[in-house]
């Protein structure tokens, strides 16, 4: 028999040198071959860079903010999850499959795993990206309760898994690259977590201009009100109560943690941040791409 630690390792694998869940990587035909629709909006993100956040929003949009709508299932539940797999049950692709068109649909591919039918098929692309400080940190503590993760170890330790890539769904620095720099090729709304929390009804509407929707100033009001972090903190449908400790141990640390933008100082050393600044200088070199570390 495995170990607890060899068995939670046993459930990860590679391709193209990026750890993914062995069920995904067992199920790499069926994800490839995935025909995407030209009316499919497909919410891409790095893992701990508001995905969450921004399915609600998209489902108030899509609902013409209707709460109770929103209430019809756990968010998980809502737009299928592409790479997702966990035989026997259907995997994201079959759910995707089964849904009505116009198709919302998450992942956190990179751009060099994307099923390739995504590029051909003209659909939509919002991409969310948050500052890699903060996304670090918050990916640390989710691996921290995560019991299907493997053991982060220290922050210390951890810190330098991050900075190699070799977290589930590779590395920030390409990911963001990647997605960043095709934004102008495809039809991709690119957002940031920080942009959002400055001013949520300003990116809300572009979403909504994005999707091609219309609402009323007081619809959007209360689609800001609705998607804040306290009442997303308190909402069984989008806070992951309804996932077992055996998966997620809130105890350890709640799925909705913080939300703010900044907490990488109660964490980072001042050594190891000036060690970060040095090799995201370098591993981000020539790309125009900004971020605020601070509101
Ligand atoms: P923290 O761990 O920093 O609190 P994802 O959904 O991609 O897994 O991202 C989770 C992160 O987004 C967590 O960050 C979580 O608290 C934050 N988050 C979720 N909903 C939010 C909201 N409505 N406003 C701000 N942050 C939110």
């Amino acid at each position: 028999a495995l170990t607890p630690e060899l068995s939670k390792q046993a459930k990860w694998k590679e391709i193209e040198g990026i750890p993914l869940a062995a069920a995904t990587v067992d199920n790499w035909n069926q994800i490839q071959a995935f025909k995407a629709k030209p009316d499919d909006l497909l919410i891409c993100t790095y893992p701990k860079s508001g995905t969450t956040w921004i399915q609600e929003i998209v489902d108030m949009i899509e609902q013409n903010g209707d709460v109770d709508k929103c209430q019809r299932d756990i968010i998980q539940h809502r737009h299928p999850f592409i790479e997702w797999a966990r035989p026997p049950q259907p995997s994201g692709v079959d759910k995707a499959n089964e849904m009505p068109s116009p198709r919302i649909l998450k992942t956190h591919l990179s751009t060099q795993l994307l099923p390739p039918s995504f590029w051909t098929s003209n659909c939509k692309f919002l991409y969310v990206a948050r500052n890699a400080k903060d996304c670090m940190v918050s990916y640390y503590h989710f691996y921290r309760m995560s019991q299907v993760l493997p053991d982060p170890g220290t922050w210390d330790e951890y810190f330098e898994t991050f900075i190699s890539g070799k977290v589930n769904w590779g590395s920030w620095f390409d990911h963001v690259r990647g997605w960043w720099e095709i934004r102008d090729r495809y039809q991709i709304l690119f957002l940031f977590y920080e942009d959002m929390k400055r001013d949520p009804k300003r990116e809300i509407r572009k979403v909504m201009q994005f999707m091609g929707k219309n609402l009323d100033e007081e619809v959007l009001d209360k689609i800001v009100q609705e998607t804040s972090f306290e009442r997303m903190k308190e909402n069984p449908m989008t806070n992951r109560s309804t996932v077992p400790k055996s998966v997620l141990d809130q105890s350890i640390s709640p799925f909705m943690r913080k939300g703010t933008v900044g907490d990488w100082k109660n964490h980072f050393t001042v050594a190891q941040n000036e060690k970060f600044d040095e090799i995201y200088r370098q591993k981000m070199k020539g790309t125009s791409i900004n971020f605020c570390m601070e509101l």
